[in-house]
């Protein structure tokens, strides 16, 4: 079972070819935020808000925090990645043996320095993390359907599209949206060369 204890406890920070992932500190949050307010990251996220007090009592929490991991590019933060363990459905006699054995993964990256695949390569190491080092034997990751730009970054990892849900998401605009759920087993995976 991997909890975000088992997260926080990893050799951090890591480094890929261009970029260096960590936990989020406190000291993120502005940086973020400045992201995250934008309306074309805003409209497709969660939660976002125009008040920086919001935004900081939402991602400042333990649990929230124990979830992120910052992407940084030359010293500078340009994204952030959720890593989030989950108990899959059981049957009752097992579902201990279930607890704790996917994640969900999520992503976020500054408008400012999208097309040059550095989500793709956070999320590929963030992947390799995922499999060999914590040992979740499933990854899952989930959009609305109109989020093209996610779900072909879904597509490049090598994620497989499981569900198309019709109108079952409530985007806050008001409209019911189409939602996307992809999927990726351990035994599936590929590792990039180096
Ligand atoms: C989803 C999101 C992370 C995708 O960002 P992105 O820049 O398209 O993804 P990447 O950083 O991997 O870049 C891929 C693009 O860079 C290009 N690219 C350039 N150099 C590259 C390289 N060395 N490696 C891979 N791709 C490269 C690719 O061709 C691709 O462009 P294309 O889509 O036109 O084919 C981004 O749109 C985003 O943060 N959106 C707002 C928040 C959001 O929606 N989060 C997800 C909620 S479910």
């Amino acid at each position: 079972m991997v909890d975000l204890a088992d997260i926080a406890a990893l050799s951090w920070p890591r480094r890929t070819e261009r970029l260096l992932l960590r936990p989020i500190s406190k000291d993120d949050f502005e940086a973020l935020w400045q992201i995250r307010r934008l309306e074309s990251v805003g409209r497709w996220m969660g939660a976002t808000s125009q008040e920086f007090d919001a935004f900081a009592e939402f991602i400042g929490n333990d649990e929230r925090m124990g979830k992120t991991l910052v992407i940084e590019r030359d010293g500078v933060l340009i994204g952030d990645l959720m890593l989030a363990p989950e108990d899959p459905w059981a049957q009752v006699e097992v579902i201990d043996q279930a607890k704790g054995t996917q994640a969900e993964i999520g992503w976020c990256i500054d408008p400012a320095v999208e097309g040059n695949g550095y989500a793709t390569e956070a999320v590929r190491e963030l992947v390799r993390i995922c499999f060999e080092e914590l040992g979740f034997r499933r990854l899952v990751a989930l959009c609305f359907a109109a989020n093209e730009p996610s779900w072909r970054l879904m597509e490049r990892l090598g994620m497989r599209r499981e569900a198309h849900t019709v109108k079952e998401s409530l985007h806050r605009s008001g409209e019911w949206m189409d939602g996307l759920s992809y999927a990726l087993l351990a035994e599936e995976w590929v590792p990039a060369r180096p």
